[in-house]
């Protein structure tokens, strides 16, 4: 990278295999309104929740390869299968860069729900990952978690689908068993699913509390910012967001914009 360039002025780089990193997006911003973005969803290479870890790593390796070269400050994993598969590597190769991942909210959610039975739901990617089964490992002896892996789900957020029939039908026989059996809490583990946290809110009832990580992320990437000198000064200004795409299309246009504004 250019030494004369001034770092902070870089923008920060966001991604995910599609439109689910647009729910942690928005809580960065809260953060950190005065940034720039790039916010690139990988389309055409979605779903990653059903690849292998070294697809996985590779797709990631690739995205933040292209975002350093151009010029970034710092990179969002706004993807938790990504994360799962990735982060530990990738820190070790860019070790100057900040980089923030996202991992399924359980230390919360176990915290508040002691003893109590919380659902993960998750891609089976995320599930099967060495780095989310410690975690798990780490909260086991304190509540019952169950891990439900959720092939298909995301795809209705990218289709737009969110609040309809079709897509609480889905759920409701993905998650049957909890009908039967209810659980206290449930993670999202996945940045696709608070676009459906409503509809799974209606399908499982409203005694169950949900949780996500996107506001932990964005806080943490807030302060990786300002650890690595790299924050901005000018901090009364808007900053802007450049929407990337690698299957760009009009209708992804507009739902990235719908999304951006949905009330989560
Ligand atoms: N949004 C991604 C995540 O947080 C997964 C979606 C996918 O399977 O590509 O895990």
């Amino acid at each position: 990278m250019n030494n004369t360039v001034d770092q902070s002025k870089l923008p920060i780089a966001v991604f995910d295999s599609g439109a689910g990193g647009l729910s942690v997006l928005r809580e960065i911003i809260k953060e950190m309104p005065w940034e720039d973005f790039i916010y690139y969803g990988d389309t055409k290479n979605a779903p990653y929740g059903t690849k292998s870890s070294e697809e996985v790593k590779n797709l990631v390796f690739g995205h933040v390869e292209d975002f350093v070269s151009e010029g970034v400050k710092a990179v969002a994993i706004a993807c938790n299968t990504a994360t799962a598969a990735a982060i530990k590597p990738l820190r070790a190769a860019y070790p100057k860069l900040p980089v923030v991942g996202i991992e399924p909210a359980l230390k919360p959610a176990v915290e508040q729900n002691q003893g109590g039975r919380v659902l993960v739901m998750a891609t089976p990617r995320t599930l099967q990952e060495g780095k989310f089964q410690r975690l798990k490992a780490r909260f086991d002896d304190q509540a019952e978690i169950i891990l439900q892996p959720c092939a298909g789900l995301m795809e209705y957020v990218e289709r737009g689908c969110t609040g309809t029939q079709e897509v609480r039908e889905f759920l409701r026989q993905l998650l049957w068993e909890y009908l039967e059996k209810p659980v206290d809490a449930v993670v999202l583990g996945c940045t696709h699913y608070p676009f459906v946290k409503a509809d799974i809110q209606v399908v499982l009832g409203p005694g169950v509390k949900i949780y996500d990580g996107a506001e932990g992320t964005a806080r943490e990437l807030h302060r990786r910012i300002i650890k690595f000198g790299v924050e901005r000064e000018d901090q009364n200004r808007k900053g802007s967001i450049d929407f990337r795409n690698s299957a760009p299309t009009e209708e992804r246009s507009k739902l990235y914009e719908a999304l951006m504004k949905a009330h989560l």
